[in-house]
């Protein structure tokens, strides 16, 4: 029995990010197709199961989720806890979620231009990421690396960053972050080789790099991707997210 069980653990898409970015509005928009009701910030993750097409006329739309007709893939969509006081269980997650197929982590693009919220929501990424690369490298041979969504969510209101904003913004405050990490070791004069194989282990993207880019992370063969959307109003809505999802499970 538990053989079989093993052998039927759908695939994963863990959905990450700070509060109020929009996590449990956008499972409940995949989940019913309509995202009316009120969410309130959660305290556990919660997990539902959906079927992505692979084959109808609609395979591109989230609408087709339920859709038990021609072929299609089952996977688990988890929402997880944005608070910073719960984030330890998102993290775990990340570690001990068999099948993880992909990452999707939210932000809202109307908050971000604020760095009180640009400064925690960078923060949060950069432990993502850094987690990915690290299992992208100790453990490249048994493990395929986890490709990265960034969805930039509420695209409905007038203030919300375009896409390529909020791809730049994250960079420069995940390049403060490293910096800052670093500790100074590369201006300290201390030659690459003196420098320990940990701290080049636990640097993000490409080592000695004085800005970080999201493609910096190719090179660990970890794919990261900034796609714009909404949940709610008007907007371009969740499609490109779901089709993003539906090709990687
Ligand atoms: P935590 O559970 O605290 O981590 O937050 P969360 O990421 O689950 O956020 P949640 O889904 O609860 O949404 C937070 C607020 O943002 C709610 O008031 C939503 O209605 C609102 N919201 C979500 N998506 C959108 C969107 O696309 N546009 C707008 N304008 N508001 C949105
Ligand atoms: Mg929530």
């Amino acid at each position: 029995l538990s053989s079989s069980r093993t052998y039927t653990i759908p695939p994963t898409v863990l959905l990450v990010g700070p509060s109020n970015s929009g996590k449990t509005s956008l499972q409940t928009l995949f989940e019913r197709g309509s995202s009316d009701t009120e969410t309130h910030t959660s305290q556990v993750s919660q997990s539902v199961e959906l079927n992505a097409s692979t084959d109808s006329a609609t395979k591109k739309s989230f609408r087709n989720h339920d859709a038990t007709d021609g072929t299609y893939t089952k996977f688990l969509f988890v929402d997880t806890p944005g608070h910073g006081k719960l984030r330890n269980s998102a993290m775990a997650k990340l570690n001990s979620t068999e099948k993880l197929q992909a990452v999707v982590f939210m932000v809202d693009a109307a908050a971000l231009g604020e760095p009180e919220i640009l400064a925690p929501t960078a923060a949060y990424l950069y432990d993502v990421l850094l987690f990915v690369q690290k299992r992208a490298t100790t453990s490249a041979k048994t493990k395929a690396a986890i490709p990265i969504m960034i969805a930039a969510n509420k695209m409905d209101l007038f203030t919300a960053l375009p896409s390529t904003l909020v791809k730049s913004n994250l960079e420069a405050e995940l390049t403060r972050i490293r910096a800052s990490k670093s500790k100074g070791l590369l201006d300290s004069g201390v030659g690459t080789d003196e420098i320990g194989s940990e701290e080049q282990d636990s640097w993000l993207g490409e080592y000695g790099s004085a800005k970080f880019t999201f493609s910096q992370l190719r090179e660990f063969d970890v794919e990261v991707e900034v796609v714009p959307g909404n949940v709610t109003g008007d907007g371009p809505g969740a499609e490109k997210w779901w089709w993003w999802i539906a090709q990687r499970i």
